[in-house]
């Protein structure tokens, strides 16, 4: 089942995800929550951070694992996913080393890896996904077969360009590593949140989609606990 549910601006619906973030961690302590980056979850870190706070959550025993990361991109690069969990969460609440997993490398090493690590997390409660202009969750292009599990993959022109203003030369690296819609499945729960007007085509064309891989997001709909999460811009065609 999917909800949608839809806020005033990016801040409210931010808020709201941010609110359910902390009372996972606070009422599983022990569990692993599965995070994504993107411009999405911006003002939901800052948010997250800020009610961690002023209501602090023991988070000592908790596990965050991240869908996808670019392809030989070192974490200590400002261009990697890995740069952005460390600088907008775990840096400012006080996660360890040893408690989250942002996948690295690529090949065979790096899938390797990245399924044993969430072979040794286990299945998060919570995963928080955002979505790409042409339906993508994690860096899951159309066309992926939903059986795929971790994989190294080729960007679509789309997604590159659509990614290009994070990177300071526009030089979107060609390849990623990312969770597969096998794997995104697993969790318990899933928060799937798009702010902004450049979303709004791809929410109505969610809404209305039959489960296909041409859309891998389509495969939320057969998951049992998926809401989306909207701000009034990205569902203005709904
Ligand atoms: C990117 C990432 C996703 C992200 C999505 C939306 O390409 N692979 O993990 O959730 O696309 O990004 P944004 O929030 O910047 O629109």
């Amino acid at each position: 089942v999917m909800n949608f549910k839809i806020f005033e601006n990016e801040d409210t619906a931010a808020n709201y995800v941010a609110n359910i973030l902390r009372k996972q961690m606070n009422d599983n302590p022990t569990s692993t929550i599965g995070l994504a980056t993107g411009k999405t979850m911006v003002p939901i870190y800052k948010q997250l951070v800020d009610e961690i706070k002023e209501h602090p959550v023991d988070m000592s025993q908790l596990k965050f694992i991240n869908v996808d990361e670019y392809v030989d991109l070192d974490p200590s690069n400002k261009e990697s996913f890995a740069y952005f969990m460390k600088e907008k969460l775990y840096s400012q609440v006080n996660v360890l080393e040893h408690q989250s997993f942002i996948p690295t490398g690529s090949g065979e090493e790096a899938v390797k890896q990245f399924n044993e690590k969430l072979e040794e997390f286990g299945t998060p409660v919570l995963q928080l996904l955002g979505i790409g202009q042409n339906g993508h969750i994690g860096f899951n292009e159309p066309g992926t077969s939903f059986d795929e599990g971790v994989h190294v993959v080729n960007l679509s022109e789309e997604t590159k360009s659509q990614n290009k203003d994070q990177f300071a030369d526009g030089n979107v690296p060609t390849k990623a590593i990312t969770m597969g819609i096998k794997d995104i499945m697993k969790s318990r729960e899933i928060i799937l949140v798009a702010t902004g007007q450049h979303k709004a085509n791809i929410i109505r064309e969610l809404y209305d989609a039959k489960v296909s891989e041409n859309f891998p997001a389509s495969i939320l709909k057969e998951h049992r606990m998926v809401t989306v999460v909207l701000d009034k811009e990205a569902a203005s065609e709904l």
